[in-house]
């Protein structure tokens, strides 16, 4: 009985028993963010979109002239995780997600988000996806301590700071970013997982082609760090 008091005293005062960690509120906060999304959408039948272009996962960036979707305050709120999208067959002509991929869990959440994005993109659109890139922050890691990761961080972010920690820090950033990425990819595993989704012709691009390609999206200038990939096929 003594213990069950003490952590329920625990639990009750979580500011000051640092049982729930800043990370696990924030966690909370945004899975009961989700939990009103699902709510908000349960039981919408397939319908048509309002644009044939698809910007999912555009937090602050939204791109005119695009479907723009996101968990909440977006043209479209939705939870990725849900395991279905409300859109009928084959109505984008391009999809891009930036950054938003490593967010959710590989196989549970992932693959079938993939396995919806092929079955409505059209036969001939493309899917551009990005990410932190496994590969290129181990090199950065080993052949820079993330001096130069760091640097490009900030031409994006100015203020961004890892405070008095060293430049290795950063490294925990891009991989766990307080408990938000739940995935890295390289181009393998993310090639992998597009295969087992449905798509045929994978490529590995760099942001600059995705600008070129799509002009109207926001630099994030983030090639040092980021894997771009373009996906298609049938
Ligand atoms: C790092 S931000 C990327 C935002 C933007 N694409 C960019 O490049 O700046 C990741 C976005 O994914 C969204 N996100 C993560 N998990 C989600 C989920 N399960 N359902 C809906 N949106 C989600 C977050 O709300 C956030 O806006």
């Amino acid at each position: 009985m003594n213990q069950t008091l003490y952590m329920l005293k625990a639990i009750w005062n979580w500011k000051t028993s640092g049982i729930l960690s800043k990370r696990t509120l924030k966690q909370v906060k945004f899975d009961w963010q989700r939990l009103k999304t699902r709510a908000k959408r349960h039981g919408t039948k397939p319908f048509i979109p309002s644009h044939d272009r698809l910007h999912l996962g555009s937090g602050r960036h939204l791109v005119n002239g695009w479907l723009n979707v996101d968990v909440c305050k977006s043209d479209y709120d939705i939870d990725f995780a849900c395991g279905w999208l409300p859109w009928q067959n084959h109505v984008f002509k391009a999809i891009v997600s930036q950054h938003t991929i490593e967010h959710l869990e590989l196989k549970t959440e992932l693959l079938p988000l993939l396995c919806e994005l092929r079955r409505v993109l059209k036969p001939e659109g493309e899917l551009w996806l990005s990410c932190p890139d496994i590969e290129k922050v181990c090199r950065s890691y080993m052949e820079h301590r993330m001096v130069d990761l760091i640097a490009e961080c900030r031409t994006r972010i100015p203020k961004f700071s890892l405070g008095k920690a060293p430049s290795s820090e950063m490294i925990n950033h891009l991989f766990h970013q307080n408990g938000e990425h739940k995935n890295l990819f390289d181009f393998e595993l993310l090639s992998w997982a597009l295969k087992q989704s449905g798509f045929t012709q994978i490529s590995r691009v760099t942001e600059t082609d995705l600008l070129e390609k799509l002009p109207g999206f926001p630099s994030r200038a983030d090639d040092l760090q980021s894997l771009y990939v373009v996906a298609g096929g049938v």
